[in-house]
C-alpha cells in the first residue's frame, strides 16, 4: 500500500495506473475510521476486482478538511488516528493512500475558489452549519481533480451530503460514478461515526432515542402511514422521551433537492410514473451533549 502526502507524488502514479489501464475507486474520508467508512472502502474493493479484463485499484484519501469546519466547530480536537486507519486500509487491501496536509491541499491558507451547489447546500445540515457543503464540495472537486477516479464511494449517513455531491457531479459533468453505500450501525442501532467517541456513556445511551426513532417511523410507513407531519410529530414524541437530547431537526424530503415532501409515498403501490416521488428521505439532527449526530432512513414506495 502506497501512502502519499503530496499532490505531486499522487498525479504520478495516477499516471503509472492510466499507462496500466487500471480503474481507480476512491474513497474519501476524514480519518479516524470505523466499520462505516470500511463498509466503502469494501465496496470499491468488490467494484475494483469485478472486471476480470482490467485491473482496479483503490484510493482512499484522508483529509481532516478545515475549509467545511464552522469556527466554532470541532476542526482541532477532531479525532486524528493516522497509524490505526492506515494499518486497517492495509488489511482491507487498499493500493493507495492520499493524506495531505492542509498546506498541501489549500495552500496560503484558504481556496478562494468554493464550489457551490446551489440552495440544496443550504438545506438540512447545510441550513444548521452554513458553508459546510462549499467546504465539502470544494474538497471533494479537488480531489476527483488529483485522483481522478472512475467511482467515488459515499455513505447514506450523509445523505445531504449525497445530494450536495450529486449535484456537483452532475453540473459540473465530472466524469466519475458515485456509489452510495448503506448506513453501518452499533449492534444497538446507533449510526456509526467518528464524532461517537465524544459521546459519555449517558450522552451515547440518550442517542440511541435518534435511531428509535427513526424504526419506529419505517415501521408507521410500513403499516401505510404516508402523512410527513404525523411521521414526524412520532419521531419527535421518542425524542422528547431523552430530554436532553437537542433537537436540530427532523424532515422529511426528496432526497435529491432535500426539499420537504407533500406526502410520503405509500408501500406496497405500483409505482406509476408521475404519481409523486418513490422515495422520501426521513432524517434526523440532533445534539446529545455539545456533539452533533446524523441519522436517516429511506422510505420507499412498494418496499
Ligand atoms: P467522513 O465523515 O470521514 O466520512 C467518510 C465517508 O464515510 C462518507 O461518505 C460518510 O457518509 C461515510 N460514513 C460515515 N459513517 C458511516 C456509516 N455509519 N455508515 C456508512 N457510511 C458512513 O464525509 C466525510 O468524511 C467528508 O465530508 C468528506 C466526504 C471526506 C469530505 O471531506
Amino acid at each position: 500500500m502506497q501512502i502519499l502526502t503530496t499532490i505531486a507524488a499522487t498525479r504520478a502514479a495516477r499516471q503509472r495506473l492510466r499507462e496500466t489501464r487500471t480503474t481507480v475507486s476512491l474513497v474519501p474520508t476524514m480519518g479516524a475510521l470505523h466499520e462505516g467508512h470500511l463498509s466503502l472502502v469494501r465496496a470499491a474493493r468488490a467494484a475494483s476486482d469485478a472486471s476480470a479484463s482490467q485491473p482496479g485499484a483503490v484510493a482512499v484519501s484522508i483529509f481532516v478538511n478545515p475549509a467545511q469546519f464552522g469556527p466554532h466547530e470541532d476542526y482541532a480536537r477532531y479525532p486524528r488516528t493516522f497509524e490505526t486507519d492506515c494499518a486497517l486500509l492495509e488489511a482491507e487491501g487498499v493500493d493507495l493512500v492520499f493524506a495531505p496536509s492542509a498546506a498541501e491541499m489549500y495552500p496560503g491558507g484558504a481556496s478562494t475558489t468554493r464550489v457551490h451547489a446551489g440552495a440544496v447546500s443550504e438545506r438540512l445540515d447545510g441550513a444548521s452549519r452554513p458553508g459546510h457543503f462549499d467546504g465539502v464540495a470544494t474538497v471533494v472537486a479537488k480531489l476527483f481533480h488529483i485522483l481522478e477516479p472512475h467511482r467515488a464511494f459515499f455513505g447514506q449517513k450523509d445523505a445531504a451530503q449525497v445530494a450536495v455531491l450529486r449535484a456537483i457531479v452532475r453540473d459540473l459533468n465530472f466524469p466519475v460514478e458515485l456509489v452510495v453505500c448503506p448506513i453501518v450501525r452499533e449492534p444497538d442501532g446507533l449510526a456509526m461515526s467518528s464524532r461517537n467517541r465524544y459521546l459519555s456513556p449517558a450522552e451515547r445511551e440518550q442517542a440511541l432515542a435518534i435511531s428509535r426513532a427513526l424504526r419506529t417511523v419505517e415501521a408507521l410507513h410500513a403499516h401505510g402511514e404516508t402523512s410527513p407531519s404525523l411521521l414526524i410529530e412520532a419521531a419527535q414524541r421518542i425524542l422528547a422521551g431523552e430530554p436532553q437530547l437537542r433537537i436540530d431537526y427532523i424532515a422529511a424530503v426528496d432526497p435529491h433537492t432535500l426539499l420537504p415532501v407533500a406526502a410520503v409515498a405509500k408501500v406496497a403501490t405500483v409505482a406509476v410514473v408521475g404519481e409523486g416521488p418513490k422515495e422520501t428521505l426521513f432524517a434526523v439532527a440532533a445534539y446529545s451533549g455539545k456533539t452533533r449526530l446524523i441519522d436517516n432512513v429511506i422510505l420507499k414506495a412498494g418496499s
